[in-house]
């Protein structure tokens, strides 16, 4: 049987129920007819990358910004841009998409996955200073679900190690850590700008940084495919690099999206902390911590289960809330990248190229078992993307789900 492919976008995503708004249609920024208009009135003169690009590097009071089609692209292109050699690790958080190791792999670097603090989805100085051996070079700090990474005590461990340190923006853009934005701590910082994120672009990614000499090398590897002009010749690729522009049409909708992005991280914040205040009641329910000194954006919500309390599985009690109403309410094992990412295991077990090449006395395990807390916490953890559309009423539809559930599967 012939197998099914991931979906994108509004079609991997569950409609809006009788009771709760659905992610999609999203609200698009008012000035985005305005921008498109532009686009083809200019006949793709438009300077609308540009502009997009000062704007989110002015909010994050960054020097540099280079937009990209996604992502995973920002970040392949933040790849290209470093002058590691195949084989050198890059620590990583264990809990993401696959679009945060993505580029390494392009790279032949070697993804080396931290575990998470227990309970949580991020990783920290403690569960990264452990890995760091003389091939190492950078960490990737991905703010999972949209609560920034304890950053302080990564920074100094870097600093003392010289490596360079990578934020992952996708979910947590507008969030906070001692007052710092997300993506203005480490050395580069990437986004998401997905049609299911915050800020959404039909797809959108970019890079920020204050490092001009890195600005120079992600766009000439990443935008300009590594070519410099050569005066009578024309195009000299001196390095082997890629195109991976942003669109044009991408570009307009972010920038017109931007100007609806504080308001719509105010209200997630609003709605999700008064379900986590109402979850705290019903006991067994475990909603996740967000330490003092950060701001959660709220892409994503989730609880925790106690499965002692509990006679069903986090999954069948996931299935009913799903069922009763809070669509896409579910499990998601496959956030575990040590676990979803196949082939890196089996490029292991065949000693394929670059698992050939660093320090034989390095063992590589890709392996669920590999990083037991984030493994522990995916396995009880409920989530579902959460929308700027709630409003209080739906904040108690939702109480009320979860705790019909919880009182019907009380053990
Ligand atoms: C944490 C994280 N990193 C990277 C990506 C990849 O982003 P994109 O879909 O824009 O390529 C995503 C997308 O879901 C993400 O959530």
């Amino acid at each position: 049987m012939a197998k099914e492919h991931a979906k994108f976008g509004a079609a991997a995503y569950k409609k809006e129920t009788d009771k709760l708004p659905g992610v999609f249609p999203r609200e698009m920024g008012p000035k985005t007819m305005e921008y498109l208009r532009e686009i083809v009135e200019s006949g793709l003169t438009s300077n609308i990358i540009s502009r997009f690009e000062a704007e989110l590097a002015r909010m994050h009071g960054r020097r540099f910004c280079i937009g990209a089609p996604g992502c995973t692209q920002a970040l392949f292109a933040t790849m290209l841009g470093m002058d590691f050699e195949p084989g050198d690790e890059i620590i990583a958080s264990p809990i993401g998409d696959y679009g945060c190791t993505a580029g390494m792999h392009f790279c032949n670097y070697v993804p080396v996955f931290a575990d998470a603090e227990p309970g949580t989805a991020l990783i920290s100085a403690r569960t990264i200073e452990p890995l760091i051996t003389d091939r190492t070079r950078a960490i990737l700090c991905v703010h999972m679900l949209g609560l920034p990474c304890d950053m302080d005590p990564i920074i100094a461990l870097a600093r003392r190690h010289n490596l360079v340190i990578i934020e992952d923006v996708c979910q947590a853009i507008l969030s906070t850590y001692k007052g710092r934005l997300a993506g203005t701590m480490g050395d580069v910082a990437c986004f998401s700008f997905d049609s299911e994120k915050t800020c959404p672009g039909d797809v959108g990614g970019a890079t920020i940084t204050d490092d001009e000499a890195l600005r120079e090398r992600i766009y000439n590897r990443a935008i300009a495919r590594g070519a410099y002009m050569e005066p009578g010749f024309g195009r000299v690729h001196s390095f082997q690099g890629f195109a991976t522009r942003m669109p044009l049409c991408s570009a307009a909708t972010v920038l017109a999206n931007l100007e609806l992005l504080p308001d719509h991280v105010a209200r997630r914040r609003r709605t999700a902390t008064m379900l986590d205040d109402l979850l705290r009641e019903i006991p067994g329910i475990i909603p996740y911590e967000v330490p003092a000194d950060r701001t959660h954006h709220y892409w994503m919500y989730g609880f925790s289960i106690d499965p002692a309390q509990f006679r069903c599985s986090a999954d069948e009690f996931a299935a009913q809330v799903d069922s009763e109403g809070i669509a896409g309410a579910g499990v998601a094992r496959y956030y575990l990248l040590p676990a979803s990412i196949s082939f890196l295991r089996e490029n292991v077990e065949s000693g394929r190229y670059p698992f050939c090449c660093p320090p034989s006395s390095r063992t590589w395990d890709y392996t669920a078992d590999s990083c037991p807390n984030a493994r522990d916490f995916l396995e009880t953890w409920i989530r579902w993307t959460w929308t700027e559309k709630y409003e209080e009423r739906h904040v108690g539809i939702m109480r009320d789900i979860i705790g019909r559930v919880a009182e019907r599967n009380r053990a």
